[in-house]
C-alpha cells in the first residue's frame, strides 16, 4: 500500500534536505582523527598523501613526507624524542630503542606493559660472538627483529633498534664490553654484517644465499641492499642502527659522562 501522492513528496524533500545537511556538515568539518595516533597513516589520513601510498616507491613516499613538511617540524625530528605532526597524522616518534642481545626494556621507545610482557634474552653479544658461526648469528637477529617488529606492530616499540654495538673491545675499562662481538676487527665486521642483515628481515633480494638460505630464517622478507636499488623490492622490515659512531669508549666514571665529555680526538 502506497502513501498518498502529497508524502511520497514530503518524504522526499525531507530526505533532500537531511542529504544536504550531511554533506554540508562532512565538508566543514575538519578530518577528525586521534589526537594521540600510534601509527602513521591510519585512517582517515591513509589516502590523503602520497607517502601513505603503498603502491609507490619508498624513496617517492619519503620525498613526499619531506615536502610536507615544515622547517621546524623537521627541526623537531632532530632529537631521539621525534615530535607529533598531528596535521599529517604522524604520531611522535621514538628512536631510542635497544636489541643487543633481545629487545631490551631500557630504550624508551620499547615498552612491556601491552599484550608483550616480555621478549627472548639471548646471550651476551661477546659469547655469542665467540662461538664463530655466522649462522648462529644470524638465527638470533633474525628471532629478535621478528620479535621487535611483533612488539612494533601492537604498539609496544618503533622500526629502528640501536643495535649491534661494534665498537671493538680495546679497553676493560670501558665496562660495555659484554655487548660487543670482542677485541677483533674482523670477527666485528662478520658479526655486523650477519646481525644487521638478518634483523631487517634480509632475504631473497641479498645475493649470495647467505640469509634465507635453508635455515628457515627470513624467507619471506625482502630486504633492499646494496645488491638491488630496484625501488620496486620490498622494504625493510625493521632497522638496525651500528652504534657507536666514533671516539666512544668513555661511559661514565668520576665526574665524566658520555652526554658532557668533549672528547678532542686526533687522528
Ligand atoms: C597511489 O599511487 C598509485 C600509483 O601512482 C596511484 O595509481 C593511486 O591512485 C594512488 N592512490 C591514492 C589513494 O592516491
Ligand atoms: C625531548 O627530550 C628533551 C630532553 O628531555 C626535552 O627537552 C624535549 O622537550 C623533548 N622533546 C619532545 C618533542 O618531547
Ligand atoms: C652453527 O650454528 C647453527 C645454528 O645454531 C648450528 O646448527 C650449527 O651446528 C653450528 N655450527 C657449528 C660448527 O657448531
Ligand atoms: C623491480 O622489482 C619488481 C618486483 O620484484 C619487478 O617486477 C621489476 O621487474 C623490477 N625492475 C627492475 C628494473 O629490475
Amino acid at each position: 500500500m502506497s502513501p498518498p501522492y502529497q508524502w511520497q513528496w514530503q518524504w522526499k524533500l525531507l530526505f533532500l534536505f537531511i542529504f544536504l545537511q550531511t554533506l554540508t556538515l562532512s565538508a566543514s568539518q575538519p578530518i577528525k582523527a586521534s589526537p594521540n595516533p600510534k601509527f602513521p597513516c591510519a585512517p582517515p589520513y591513509h589516502n590523503l598523501y602520497p607517502f601513505c601510498n603503498l603502491s609507490l616507491p619508498t624513496a617517492s613516499r619519503a620525498h613526499s613526507l619531506l615536502s610536507l613538511l615544515t622547517l621546524p617540524e623537521k627541526i623537531r625530528q632532530l632529537c631521539s624524542n621525534a615530535s607529533a605532526v598531528p596535521r599529517l597524522g604522524l604520531p611522535e616518534y621514538l628512536w631510542w630503542s635497544e636489541s643487543v642481545h633481545g629487545v631490551a626494556a631500557e630504550g624508551p621507545g620499547v615498552n612491556f606493559a601491552g599484550p608483550i610482557e616480555s621478549a627472548t634474552n639471548f646471550p651476551q653479544v661477546l659469547v655469542a660472538a665467540a662461538a664463530f658461526n655466522r649462522t648462529l648469528w644470524r638465527a638470533i637477529a633474525a628471532a629478535i627483529g621478528v620479535e621487535a617488529r611483533a612488539m612494533y606492530n601492537v604498539g609496544q616499540a618503533g622500526l629502528t633498534f640501536w643495535a649491534p654495538d661494534v665498537n671493538l673491545f680495546v679497553d676493560p675499562r670501558w665496562g660495555r664490553g659484554q655487548e660487543t662481538p670482542g677485541e677483533d676487527p674482523m670477527l666485528a665486521e662478520a658479526y655486523g654484517i650477519e646481525y644487521v642483515r638478518a634483523f631487517q628481515g634480509g632475504g631473497g633480494g641479498v645475493s649470495g644465499g647467505r640469509i634465507g638460505d635453508g635455515d628457515g630464517v627470513g624467507e619471506k622478507r625482502v630486504m633492499m641492499g646494496e645488491e638491488s636499488e630496484n625501488e620496486s623490492d620490498d622494504g625493510l622490515m625493521l632497522s638496525a642502527c651500528c652504534k657507536h659512531y666514533t671516539a666512544y669508549d668513555l661511559e661514565n666514571w668520576g665526574s665524566f659522562a658520555r652526554y658532557n665529555f668533549n672528547a678532542i680526538v686526533s687522528l
